[in-house]
């Protein structure tokens, strides 16, 4: 048996398309696993502990930060492109402030707070990662679409506070990454209004993007952190 300790992840947005994947590809790879959901987990294995979490407000995310144990790293999936409320803008005349608002709380905002209140688990002095799932569409130089204001721009908005992290923390934590993933257009609740009009083999399935983004995992080095990455681990353009 090895002697080697079991490396721990923290899977944030559990019960999403992306998130339920995840958690399902790490457990499988033998990795102990923390999944934090808004909602009830039905999930069940030796490996894996469930917390929900309200919201993701700093003072619940403080209290499941004080019932985990140290991380080998993080996976945060929370992202939010349509709600009950609204559908990406097509044009500006769309453009809104609630819309806004709330998907830069979504976006960018709660995913920076917990790499805040997240740091103190993990190691200084150890290789570990706080990966972010981000998107293409949130790359600026890679916009000639237009369209989705809100959802482009807080995403772009994601990209700025986890690189900015990077480099603050590249002196305290030398063998942290920090990096922002694009999935790919998987069939999830996130994409499902948008995709009739894509080609099949552009639709990839939650398990396939799950394994890709652990594969572009696997390979992250130090000299990733503070880039946007596609599943494939080339380097996005901000
Ligand atoms: N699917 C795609 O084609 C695609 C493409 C590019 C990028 N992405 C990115 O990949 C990530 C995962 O997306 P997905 O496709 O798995 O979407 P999803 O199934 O909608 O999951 C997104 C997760 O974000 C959290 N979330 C959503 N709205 C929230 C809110 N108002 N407050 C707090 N948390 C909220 C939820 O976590 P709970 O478990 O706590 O409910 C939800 O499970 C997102 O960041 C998305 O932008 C997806």
């Amino acid at each position: 048996m090895s002697s080697e300790k079991q490396p721990h992840i923290l899977i944030i947005g559990a019960s999403g398309g992306l998130g339920k994947a995840l958690v399902e590809h790490y457990l499988s790879a033998g990795w102990q696993v923390t999944a934090w959901s808004r909602n009830q987990l039905s999930l069940k294995h030796d490996a894996l502990s469930c917390l929900q979490v309200q919201g993701y407000a700093p003072e619940q995310v403080a209290d499941a930060v004080k019932q985990l144990d140290q991380l080998s790293g993080v996976v945060s999936t929370l992202g939010m492109l349509h709600n009950d409320s609204f559908m990406p803008e097509k044009q500006l005349d769309a453009v809104n402030a609630a819309q806004l608002e709330a998907s830069f709380q979504v976006n960018a905002i709660l995913p920076i707070l917990l790499l805040q209140q997240l740091l103190p688990r993990l190691p200084r002095k150890e290789s570990a990662f706080f990966v972010q799932l981000s998107a293409k569409v949130g790359s600026i130089t890679d916009n000639y679409l237009g369209g989705w204001y809100s959802y482009r721009a807080s995403k772009a908005a994601l990209n700025m506070l986890l690189k900015t992290a990077a480099i603050e923390l590249r002196r305290s934590h030398k063998q942290l990454v920090i990096a922002a993933i694009h999935p790919g257009t998987t069939d999830t609740e996130l994409s499902r209004p948008f995709q009739e009009r894509l080609p099949a083999d552009k639709l990839y399935s939650p398990g396939q993007s799950a394994s890709r983004i652990a594969a572009v995992i696997e390979e992250l080095a130090t000299e990733d952190s503070g880039k946007l990455l596609h599943w494939d681990g080339t380097e996005l353009p901000y």
